[in-house]
């Protein structure tokens, strides 16, 4: 018999056909698969991509210590011309201080009224102007003999040719003085391309050190946050922040490590030290900032200390070589957490914060797999015991997890938890979801994902110019990570903490290192790729408990979970077709509403979101009528779906 003949009498006598089976989505609420852990989600951060300097620390001026570049005076210009004539130079001969140890000179020989001769700081890609807004511009001064000021401060276009805001300064001595002058905007139009500037209008020399520009922070506080900025990081609600990195802890040698330190006190004392980023960091954001950071957003620091390993693989032998690097790890937490009598508390205390910061975890190093020489497991094992014996109640993060050969990993002594970064392609992820962490020892340690990132494309994050992508990721990457995302819920009895990773790029030309990365901003504005879009949705869903659930003849992806005082029901929904797919979702063991809502994240998979279209990906909610079990919900193609369902 022919094939189409056969078709036909099979079609005819229809029992002999299998009946495909409806996609279904099977949930057991009467039996709880375990307790979501109550550190989902969280931040993780460091300085890449002007994340702080140029970013989150509000902080407007370039190369405000002058110590950028020991060979020129960068991001800054003389102002002259039409009459006015100025030369700028570094000086190490006139240093504020040891720690600013090179000044600005600034030679004026000609200059007269309307005739302005100075300096100008380009900021980072402009200084961002907005109406009716109060900045706070500080600067040491001083000057040669005959000539005392005044000079003026002025937020000005490039061109020079409209001010916005200006302050003067007088006074001037040849001694060193500090000078505060408050610039107040009209209403003016926002806009970015604007400098700062201090001129005179008549003839003499004046050595500058230490110039700031803030403008209004979040909450007001000094030496503070870009509000913008951080409220996109707060309505993610994290609940922890992961600091000081990823590189930017380690250095590319051991001298460029993050010495938390030298990042305390005030400005005039930070030295900032070369970030392995390609670009020096001002520790304008030091240790004090980022406990601050986190405390603004309600989270709990998870503090990585420096283990003895940097990027370009010096490290420090175990044993006596090492401790003096533990004890400068027991004094951070110290700072952290010791009482406002202990030496570093107090230091703590003086700088605002009597009361010691929650802190449970401290992670020991960062990416220690790449250290070829194998002290790892010793050094680990080193400062575990230290960490244990001063603070019993701390957890101790290993940096290398179970992604790596066990001859990498912590070996001689059972860390707490231990810290597994996933970058991977969206296909990697899609794998990884259908149950990598099912395989996983309960009874081994605790997993934290400290970073992780869906590409769309080949992994090359680090070529600024590769392909000229987009520094932020498109939806068909945010399905990625949502795929990743259900796998880590549904198994967080054991993945007690994840973040994506980067947080933030300045997406102006020449700003970034890394791509993709999950928020984008230039020097007015801020956007949230499809991925911050994701995480947020899950973050902001999420209840208590996890609850069973298996998909049959779907590749739908599913995590559910339900809040257990509400006995709202969260179920994470996420499809990577092309094509929707209609769901019939059996729920066992809750008596539901009939009305829930559902708030999607859909569209074409190559769509995203950018500085000039920031909202072309973003979440929209719905209702969905007819609840009850059995009923049959369609996820749209490429996808991502939290359907908050009530329940009594
Ligand atoms: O997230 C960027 C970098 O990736 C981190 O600094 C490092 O830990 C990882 O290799």
């Amino acid at each position: 018999m022919k094939r189409a003949s056969a078709l036909v009498l099979v079609l005819i006598l229809g029992a002999t056909v299998p009946r495909a089976a409806a996609p279904a989505i099977a949930i057991d609420a009467s039996t709880l698969a375990g307790k979501v852990s109550p550190l989902l989600y969280g931040l993780m951060t460091e300085e890449i991509n002007h994340s702080y300097d140029g970013g989150l620390y509000a902080e407007l001026i370039r190369n405000r210590a002058f110590l950028d570049d020991a060979a020129s005076p960068a991001h800054w210009t003389a102002v002259q011309g039409d009459g006015a004539v100025a030369a700028i130079a570094l000086d190490k001969n006139q240093p504020l201080n040891a720690t600013i140890a090179t000044s600005l000179r600034v030679e004026v020989t000609q200059a007269s009224s309307g005739h302005a001769a100075g300096v100008a700081n380009e900021g980072f890609w402009g200084i961002p102007v907005r109406p009716n807004t109060r900045y706070r511009a500080s600067l040491y001064a001083k000057t040669a003999p005959g000539f005392t000021g005044p000079i003026t401060a002025a937020i000005q276009s490039d061109d020079g040719k409209t001010t916005y805001a200006s302050g003067r300064v007088s006074g001037l001595t040849q001694a060193w003085k500090q000078f505060d002058v408050t610039l107040s905007t009209a209403d003016v139009a926002a806009t970015a391309n604007a400098r700062f500037v201090l001129t005179v209008e008549r003839p003499g020399t004046i050595w500058f050190s230490l110039v700031s520009l803030f403008p209004p922070t979040y909450k007001n506080q000094a030496n503070g946050f870009r509000p913008d900025l951080l409220q996109m990081l707060i309505d993610m609600r994290p609940k922890f922040l992961r600091f000081p990195g990823g590189n930017y802890l380690e250095g590319d040698q051991i001298a460029d490590r993050f010495e938390w330190k030298k990042t305390l006190g005030p400005l005039s004392e930070r030295p900032g030290h070369m970030a392995p980023w390609t670009y020096r960091s001002s520790d304008g954001l030091g240790l004090h900032e980022f406990l601050m950071w986190a405390e603004d957003m309600n989270a709990e620091p998870v503090l990585a200390v420096y283990a003895g390993y940097s990027l370009k693989g010096a490290y420090v032998k175990p044993g006596p070589d090492l401790e003096p690097y533990i004890e400068d790890a027991l004094d951070e937490i110290e700072y952290v957490t010791g009482p406002a009598t202990s030496t570093w508390g107090s230091l703590r205390a003086r700088a605002g914060h009597p009361a010691p910061f929650k802190l449970t975890y401290v992670e020991v190093g960062n990416e220690d797999f790449f250290d070829r020489s194998g002290s790892y497991d010793q050094r680990f094992a080193q400062f575990n015991q230290a960490i244990k014996a001063r603070y019993p109640s701390l957890q101790v993060i290993s940096t290398v997890g179970f992604e790596h050969p066990e001859n990498q990993r912590v070996r001689s002594v059972t860390p707490d938890v231990v810290d597994e970064h996933y970058y991977r392609t969206v296909e990697a992820f899609l794998k990884a979801a259908r149950g990598q962490y099912d395989k996983y020892d309960r009874k081994g340690p605790k997993i934290f994902v400290g970073e992780w990132g869906a590409y769309e494309t080949p992994f090359e994050p680090w070529n600024p110019r590769s392909r000229g992508e987009a520094p932020t990721p498109n939806l068909r990457a945010a399905i990625g990570d949502a795929a990743w995302m259900t796998e880590m819920e549904r198994n967080s009895d054991l993945v007690i903490m994840h973040c994506y990773a980067p947080l933030l790029v300045n997406v102006s030309p020449g700003a970034r290192q890394w791509r993709p990365n999950l928020i984008g901003y230039d020097a007015l504005r801020v956007y949230g790729s499809p991925s911050y879009h994701a995480i947020k949705l899950f973050a902001t869903h999420l209840g208590d408990e996890i609850l069973k659930a298996s998909a049959t003849d779907t590749d739908v992806l599913v995590s559910v979970t339900r809040d257990s005082r509400s006995r709202t029901i969260y179920v994470k929904l996420v499809n990577a077709g092309a094509a929707a797919v209609p769901v019939q979702l059996d729920i066992a063991g809750a008596s539901l509403r009939s009305a829930g809502t559902a708030i999607t994240l859909a569209g074409d998979p190559q769509d995203t979101n950018s500085i000039d279209a920031p909202e072309r990906v973003v979440p929209k909610t719905s209702p969905v009528t007819g609840v009850k079990s059995g009923f049959i919900y369609t996820v749209p193609a490429s996808g991502i779906v939290v359907l908050e369902l009530g329940a009594r």
